[in-house]
């Protein structure tokens, strides 16, 4: 293969395969076209355009206000700018509603991206929509546990699975959610030792954020692993990288140079 092949994009076959073998894998989000070229290279084997875009780019506290075109936006640029990772966009918040209306919304997201799936938050009451889904063809990542667009009627941010209750509700969707198609489930906040068993009862992969390290791949906000962010990023982070001190050194010094160098600007008095 020339230095100018793309290399072949892996698909959910590919996944499956990981999963079997025991190999982990590797998911990462990315919104515009450079990060999503530098994940890839990178070696990410799956690229989430995740709704967290709301947070991380578009400054919004939540990731409710994310509309379907925002998402559809940032995973075309994603999609320009990577070879090999499976991509996976997020439904965003409205968007997934009956079965019905949230075909043709991940009828869109294919269509006018090109990436290979989209990630639906939620538990039983997804099970409807997921077999509708791929019913008609389309590939899909289930996300339960904390769910950020719950987040109002979750009452916060916090970890799931501690309480028997909520650890019996979290294996059910699971066990559901993988029968009614889903390929692949993100398993947000669950407590470490239920994410492990989750993982073990089911065939699809788990990918983990915040939930230990024994479900069958993990997911992160490239964000918080490279240290990008104003505000502190979640415990279970742990960045590899301070990109944010970077950019304000570099742009601190080219402030400073600028002003220095160039020295005071002549004012130009006019005539007239
Ligand atoms: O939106 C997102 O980035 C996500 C991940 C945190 C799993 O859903």
């Amino acid at each position: 293969m020339s230095a100018q092949t793309p290399s072949k994009r892996l698909t959910i076959r590919d996944i499956a395969a990981m999963r079997r073998r025991g190999e982990a894998v590797a998911m990462l989000t990315a919104y515009d076209a450079t990060m999503a070229a530098l994940v890839d290279m990178s070696g990410a084997d799956m690229i989430l355009v995740g709704d967290s875009l709301g947070n991380v780019v578009l400054g919004h506290e939540t990731t409710l206000p994310v509309t379907l075109d925002d998402m559809i936006r940032h995973a075309a640029a994603v999609k320009r700018g990577s070879q090999r990772a499976l991509l996976v966009c997020d439904l965003p918040f409205g968007a997934v509603t009956d079965p019905d209306t949230t075909l043709v919304n991940a009828m869109r997201v294919l269509k006018e991206t090109g990436v290979e799936a989209v990630k639906i938050e939620g538990g039983l009451a997804m099970v409807p929509v997921v077999e509708k889904l791929v019913a008609h063809g389309i590939a899909v990542v289930a996300h339960i546990g904390l769910t950020p667009q719950h987040v109002h009627q979750m009452g916060g941010y916090y970890m799931h699975g501690k309480d028997e209750a909520s650890a019996a509700r979290l294996r059910a969707e699971a066990l559901a959610l993988e029968a009614a198609g889903a390929f692949a489930i993100v398993l947000e906040c669950v407590t470490p030792a239920l994410a492990a068993e989750i993982t073990h009862s089911l065939t699809i992969p788990t990918i983990g954020i915040g939930s230990g390290k024994d479900c069958a791949g993990q997911v992160l906000v490239i964000n918080d692993l490279i240290g990008l962010n104003i505000t502190p990023p979640p415990s279970f982070a742990k960045p590899r990288a301070d990109v944010a001190s970077v950019i304000r050194t570099a742009v601190g010094d080219y402030v400073a140079e600028t002003k220095t160098k160039r020295g005071p600007i002549p004012l130009v008095l006019r005539a007239d």
